[in-house]
């Protein structure tokens, strides 16, 4: 089997705690380059990890390179231009989630791959999990019955990041929706098997992002913070499945850090992360649970998918059709909270 040849794009946390060692432990990957538009982080994370080039432009990087896939980890404002960027110049592109800022955006990157024959996937990497392999067979075999309503949470008592530009809306696009309720919305979708979404509404608040506070994961800039800190929304579904979305960097419950999805069945419930299924046999109700399956980082998995993806031996786990789908839902409900209104599809 030949060798992919890669090149990173932006250099920060993500890169270098994930990608980075994900792909040099790869027999079939390498790293060609790496880019950052701040060239001491390119630099440094160069040195660190041993990687013979470093840039601080993708354009020059990839026009010297010429490497077959790029791995795009820069913040979201950035994804669609870089992406199609590298689409064009003949890469296959893994672009961190969420795909892009705006639903437009991501539809051009979804008709940009399709147009150069070309793997578009993006990091959403819960969904390599073995508990939604062997849910998403349970639910295909008809095992739960009819899923007739979803619950997807992902809470923080106070984790608004003190880093990076997570908490300015112009480079994000959003706060926790965009950021972390995403991988639990898109592992909902994925299970559901992306139903033709009727409408959606949502409220939000950022009264505590607004105000500082004590923080658990770095102290924050209240006066620079432009994103939601929480987000409630509804979604019905033209089949009459409806989902219950719920997410927050910051709220003031019991729990430090709760990530869910909730799925309700006419034969059996199921709830991720760990994996329980809830159901009835023999004339008694039944908890099954899955204690020899690892709640773990999934990461590695999802680059090895991408990785197999680009080389013709697998199929992408993550689509660009599937990264268009959730964009635009992520984006519904963006407007729904804004205007107050219901936004119909
Ligand atoms: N899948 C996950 O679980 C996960 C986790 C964290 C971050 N992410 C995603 O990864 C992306 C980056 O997040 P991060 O935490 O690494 O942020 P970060 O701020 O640590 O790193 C981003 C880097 O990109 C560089 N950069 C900015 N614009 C650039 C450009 N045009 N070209 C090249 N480099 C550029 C910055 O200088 C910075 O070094 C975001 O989209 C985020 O949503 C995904």
């Amino acid at each position: 089997m030949s060798k992919l040849r890669t090149a990173i794009i932006g250099s920060g946390q993500i890169a270098q705690v994930t990608h980075i060692p994900n792909y040099q432990s790869m027999e079939h990957a390498e790293i060609a380059g790496i880019c950052d538009t701040n060239i001491d982080t390119a630099r440094i994370a160069a040195e660190k990890f041993g990687i013979k080039n470093y840039y601080d432009s993708h354009r020059t990087m990839l026009e010297e390179l010429k490497p077959d896939a790029v791995i795009i980890c820069v913040p979201n404002k950035f994804h669609c231009s870089i992406t199609l960027e590298a689409l064009e110049l003949g890469c296959h592109v893994f672009c961190e989630k969420p795909p892009a800022i705006t639903a437009k955006e991501a539809e051009k990157m979804a008709a940009k791959a399709k147009e150069k024959g070309k793997i578009l996937s993006y990091g959403f990497h819960f969904r390599a999990s073995e508990h939604i392999a062997f849910l998403r067979s349970r639910i295909a075999a008809g095992k739960m019955g009819t899923i007739y309503h979803t619950e997807v949470k992902w809470h923080r008592r106070r984790g608004i990041p003190g880093w990076g530009c997570f908490t300015n809306k112009e480079i994000q696009g959003g706060g926790p929706l965009i950021d972390i309720g995403a991988h639990m919305l898109d592992c909902a979708l994925y299970l559901l098997d992306y139903p033709e979404i009727s409408y959606a509404c949502a409220s939000s608040s950022d009264r505590i992002g607004k105000t500082s506070g004590v923080g658990l994961m770095g102290a924050w800039n209240p006066s620079r913070f432009t994103v939601e800190d929480g987000i409630f929304g509804y979604i019905r579904f033209a089949d009459g499945t409806s989902l219950d979305l719920q997410t927050s960097f910051a709220i003031n419950r019991r729990e430090k850090d709760v990530r869910s999805v909730k799925l309700f069945g006419s034969k059996e419930g199921a709830e991720l992360f760990p994996l329980e299924i809830y159901g009835e046999e023999g004339g008694q109700l039944v908890n099954l649970a899955f204690p020899f399956m690892e709640m773990r980082d999934w990461h590695m998995d999802l680059d090895v998918n991408f990785v197999n993806a680009c080389l013709g031996t697998e199929e992408p786990l993550v689509t660009a059709e599937q990264g268009a789908y959730i964009q635009k839902l992520i984006c519904g409900l963006y407007e729904s909270a804004e205007t107050g209104k219901p936004v119909i599809f």
